[in-house]
């Protein structure tokens, strides 16, 4: 905080009012911009009696952006944001669309943090950088040093795509290299760990510490609580009820789980982290599968556990990786299988649609039980909506929750913590951590209106919003898309909407059951069917949320919004390209998709 006397009242009342609200990355951003007008206003020889700041403001400094959908670059760029302040280097963390990418030009050290989404996409914050950048319109950057840590899934085929660009193109425009590009899987730490350590033994050396002032800028996040998602909190499920009919393709559940006795709280729009555990029947025909013993010890980097233990608790099966693949097709000496995985399109076909089992049945294979562990993924936690809000239901929360359950060449198959989760009794314990979301939420201002659009358990952040919204007694309007197949058997919590609608806390509900006419009809389609409003609305002040389907919905309805834009407000595709991302940089479009 600045000493009053720095400031007329005045000034310090407007700071204030300035600063409230804003995340750590616009903090950063507005303690750089101011930084770097002082450093306009110094006479040429300043005195050194001035609050320091750096004598050449990019040269003696650090900067990391980082680009993060649900939280985990910016809590790994903010972990070495704080060991590189730890050490006195002048350091600054800048959320990527906070960014002014006419300083790149002057940047001297450059770190950056992304995780990667879509497919082989930026995190919504990240877009405008990650386009500038790939432009013709980024500068040549001869005078920059940068590393980038990626994050990402080796499930997925483009795995850590968005750095393994970021890092080639950087490397186009000139920049040097300082260390090669880091590709976190999952299992963070492992990766980002040692790259962090280099990353600050590199910034040490560019900056040659001891020559830093002392000025650093960074505002950073209070620690979290205790719990986290190296040690979350055991919790009891209170409710686990079907909210799908018989007649119904789909299995969703609305599960309510009680956070008493732990230091957890939460806001609408967060998700909760859950650890699950495989199934007993599972781990067992991965066993017979491979002809292992479950009881036989198995010792990884100095722990030892009965092999049924790691294949319980700390290894995935349902889920495969690029890396397992290569090596099981090397293993099975298995041209065939050796191809699939080299060539991409059915190595995307085999990470999306194989379990280990499928995979073992098809291309058998010898595997020991030690390689066998250490060769598999280790176990990651998976993220749930929340779909409640604590100004309603206390110390609980609520999730709505789809079992991936699904049959193949006539034998079961199962999601991993859908099937934990929909198999676990009421009163049953489950490892759960709370995973921020600072980009998915409420307006501040309560008179503003929103617009959600959450098609299947896409509606899970919306009953929280318009709880919350309820309990605040908010007076801005709210109007929920929702779809789903039939309204018969899918209409998730069909009477508290109905119910909220007779209360005015719901203002509009516009319903897409896809499959009870003829012709199929998607939230997508309502959107344009109500155009005109959604732009009106939307010109007048309002925020509009996203939530579910990442492959398909979601990139429908951001066509369908563009066409909006283009229909009602008579832009040209460009315009309505930039409309639109406009409102996502005023944090009035936001997307949790998945
Ligand atoms: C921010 C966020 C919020 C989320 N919110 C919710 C939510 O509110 N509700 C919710 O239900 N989920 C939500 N999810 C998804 C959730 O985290 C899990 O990904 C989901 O429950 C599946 O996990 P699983 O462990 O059951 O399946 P996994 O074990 O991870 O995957 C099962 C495997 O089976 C494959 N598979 C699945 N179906 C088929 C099929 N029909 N045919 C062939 N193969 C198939 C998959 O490709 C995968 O390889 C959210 C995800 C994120 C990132
Ligand atoms: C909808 C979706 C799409 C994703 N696509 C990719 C991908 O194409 N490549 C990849 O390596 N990881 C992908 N991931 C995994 C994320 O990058 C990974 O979970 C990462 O830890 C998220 O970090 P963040 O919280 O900072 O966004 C995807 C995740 C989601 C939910």
């Amino acid at each position: 905080m600045l000493a009053p006397s720095y400031l007329p009242e005045a000034k310090h009342n407007l700071i204030d009012e300035l600063l409230e609200g804003l995340d750590p990355g616009a903090l950063s951003w507005l303690s750089g911009y101011f930084a770097g007008v002082a450093q306009g206003r110094q006479p040429a020889k300043a005195s050194t009696s001035v609050a320091a700041v750096p004598a050449a403001a990019t040269a003696k400094r650090l900067t990391i952006l980082y680009g993060s959908q649900t939280g985990n670059a910016k809590r790994v760029a903010e972990a070495l944001a704080e060991r590189t302040q730890a050490v006195g280097l002048s350091t600054r963390l800048v959320r990527a669309d906070s960014y002014n990418t006419r300083e790149l030009k002057d940047e001297q050290l450059l770190y950056i943090v992304m995780s990667t989404q879509g497919d082989g996409e930026a995190p919504d914050d990240s877009r405008s950088f990650t386009e500038f950048l790939a432009s013709k319109r980024a500068p040549k950057l001869p005078q920059l040093k940068y590393a980038v840590l990626g994050l990402g899934d080796s499930s997925y085929p483009l795995f850590c795509g968005m750095a393994q660009s970021l890092d080639s193109r950087l490397a186009e425009l000139g920049a040097q290299r300082l260390q090669e590009v880091g590709t976190a899987d999952l299992d963070i730490d492992t990766v980002a760990a040692p790259w962090q350590d280099r990353a600050l033994e590199h910034a040490q050396k560019a900056l040659k510490q001891g020559e830093a002032t002392t000025a650093t800028v960074t505002a950073l996040r209070p620690k979290a609580s205790k719990v986290t998602r190296d040690q979350p909190h055991l919790a009891e499920l209170l409710l686990n009820q079907p909210i799908t009919d018989h007649g119904s393709g789909k299995d969703v559940r609305h599960l309510e789980i009680s956070l008493e006795g732990s230091s957890l709280s939460y806001q609408p729009g967060d998700a909760l982290g859950i650890w699950p555990t495989q199934s007993d029947s599972l781990v067992q025909s991965v066993a017979a599968a491979f002809g292992l013993d479950l009881d036989a010890t198995v010792e990884i980097n100095e722990v030892r556990r009965p092999l049924r233990e790691w294949l319980v608790k700390h290894r995935e099966l349902t889920v495969l990786t690029k890396p397992f693949l290569v090596a099981h097709a090397q293993r099975a000496n298995n041209p065939e299988l050796q191809k699939r995985v080299a060539e991409p399109e059915s190595l995307r076909t085999l990470l999306n649609d194989y379990q280990l089992l499928d995979l073992v049945k098809e291309y058998p294979a010898a595997w020991e039980a030690t390689p066998l562990v250490q060769a598999l993924r280790p176990l990651a936690p998976r993220m749930y909506s929340i779909a409640s809000s604590q100004a309603a239901v206390g110390s609980e929360v609520h999730l709505t929750l789809a079992h991936v359950n699904y049959e193949r060449d006539e034998e079961q198959r199962w999601g991993c913590a859908s099937h934990f989760l929909s198999d676990l009794e009421e009163g049953g314990k489950l490892p759960v951590f709370i995973e921020e979301n600072p980009r998915f939420r409420l307006p501040a201002d309560p008179a503003r209106d929103v617009i959600m659009i959450g098609p299947g358990t896409g509606v899970a952040p919306f009953r929280a919003f318009v709880q919350e919204r309820s309990a605040a007694g908010a007076s801005g309007r709210n109007w929920l898309f929702f779809g789903n197949p039939h309204f018969d058997s899918d209409f998730l919590y069909q009477t508290e909407w109905q119910r909220a609608l007779k209360d005015g806390d719901l203002h509009r509900l516009d319903l897409a059951f896809s499959r009870d006419q003829s012709e199929k009809v998607y939230v997508q389609d309502k959107l344009l069917a109500a155009a005109s409003d959604v732009y009106q609305w939307l010109q007048n002040g309002a925020h509009l949320y996203v939530c579910g389907d990442a492959t398909r919905m979601a990139k429908d309805v951001h066509a369908a919004l563009l066409q909006v834009a283009e229909t009602e407000g008579g832009l040209q595709p460009e315009a309505a390209r930039q409309w639109l991302d406009g409102l996502a940089a005023e944090g009035r479009y936001a997307r949790d998709v998945y």
